[in-house]
């Protein structure tokens, strides 16, 4: 198979569909490999890297898209992306279709065959192929955090982990999943006093069996969040309610009552924010002050460390593509329930069962696609 990948032109987006050494793992499974002139720049991945990896190398985005199979790239195809597909090519990449009407027109207009990473799912219920992403933003919420608490960014002036003789910042960290762990991992390892909350039994038991003494577990109610809330330096939010937006669950009556200089992260924001107050900001202008709260509420966190994540994504992302590639997409999805559920787009029907629903579109079960 032939497989393509163009530079990303979405506005402030650096990651890349496949590295230099996924697309060696490619050409040692018998596959074309081209690749877009530049298309690594942003991780730091030259032309000549992937051409020492066994890709071709062509001058525009034109020519990947009339030449691939497959296209892997990273975010939803632009307008002039999607403007290039055609019927029967393979599409593999970030869709989020269902708040995305005029992307999810041409893509059915395409006739593509177009597969989404946030809907692959796996054994244990989870979406293995987001997870990296919220790993990467839940490790970055307390660097970041960290950073906002210093007094030039108009912080409180505490350094997390404290010296000898002078007390650790305090962080609490709202929701306990693959975010909100993460977050505790890298407060706990700066020498921080953490408290995580999270609302289910399992993911509590999860935490306390795995921080022991190192970290706190509370159930998330109002008064145990009000007291964390209050006391702490850094709030992380993390929570995640799928399918809805995210509850508010810091209002603008608790800032009040929180220390001054005091930082929130809302990791959540992607999802509409878990703090009354927050609003997206971007990696150019990450912060904003209300009630004498420091927020940081970037949507696209992974995106200011796009080497870290483009390796992180491309280790769940890249055993699919191969499978893709050697199999056929209808021979590896069939094999591959998993895989199969990532079909959101098949010959201008809708197969994702939520995207049709919440878009109006007749629902084709990926099964009819992959028969066919
Ligand atoms: N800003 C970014 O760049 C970025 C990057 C990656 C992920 N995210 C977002 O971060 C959020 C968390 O993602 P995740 O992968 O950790 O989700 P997850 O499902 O793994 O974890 C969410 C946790 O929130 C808990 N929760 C739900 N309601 C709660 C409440 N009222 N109080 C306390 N905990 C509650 C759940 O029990 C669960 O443990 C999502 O909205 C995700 O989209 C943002």
């Amino acid at each position: 198979m032939r497989i393509g990948v163009p530079k990303e032109i979405k506005n402030h987006e650096y990651r890349v569909g496949l590295t230099p050494e996924s697309v060696a793992e490619i050409v040692l499974h018998g596959h074309e490999a081209l690749v877009e002139s530049g298309a690594g720049a942003g991780i730091g991945a030259e032309d000549a890297d992937y051409e020492r990896a066994g890709a071709a190398i062509v001058a525009d985005a034109a020519e990947v898209f009339a030449r691939a199979d497959m296209i892997v790239k990273v975010k939803e195809p632009q307008a002039a992306e999607r403007a290039m597909l055609r019927p029967g090519q393979i599409l593999y990449t970030y869709l989020h279709l269902a708040p995305d009407p005029d992307q999810t027109r041409d893509l059915v207009a395409s006739g593509a065959v177009c597969i989404a990473y946030e809907t692959v799912t796996d054994a244990h219920g989870g979406l293995p192929l987001l997870k990296p992403m919220s790993q990467v933003a839940g490790r970055m919420s307390v660097q970041a955090g960290a950073h906002c608490l210093e007094k030039a960014q108009g912080g409180r002036g505490v350094l997390l982990g404290g010296v000898p003789g002078v007390m650790p910042g305090r962080v609490a960290v709202i929701g306990g999943g693959v975010v909100g762990f993460n977050a505790a991992q890298m407060a706990v390892g700066l020498g921080a006093d953490v408290t995580i909350l999270d609302r289910s039994p399992a993911v509590l038991e999860r935490l306390a069996v795995h921080f022991e003494a190192s970290a706190k577990t509370r159930f998330s109610s109002r008064a145990n969040l009000e007291e964390r809330v209050t006391q702490a330096d850094l709030v992380v939010g993390a929570v995640l309610v799928p399918g809805a937006a995210a509850p508010k669950l810091v209002s603008r009556e608790m800032l009040s009552g929180m220390k001054k200089g005091a930082v929130l992260v809302d990791v959540a924001i992607d999802q509409g924010g878990c703090f009354e107050t927050s609003r997206a900001t971007t990696h150019a202008d990450p912060t904003y002050v209300v009630e004498d709260v420091v927020h940081y509420c970037v949507a696209n966190m992974p995106g200011a460390v796009a080497r870290t994540s483009t390796y992180a994504l491309n280790n769940v992302t890249l055993p699919h593509a191969l499978a893709i590639a050697d199999r056929g997409w209808q021979g590896a999805l069939g094999a591959d329930a998993h895989l199969r559920a990532g079909l959101n787009v098949w010959d201008g029907k809708v197969t994702h069962a939520a995207v049709a629903r919440d878009l109006g579109y007749d629902h084709t079960p990926a099964e009819t696609a992959v028969a066919a």
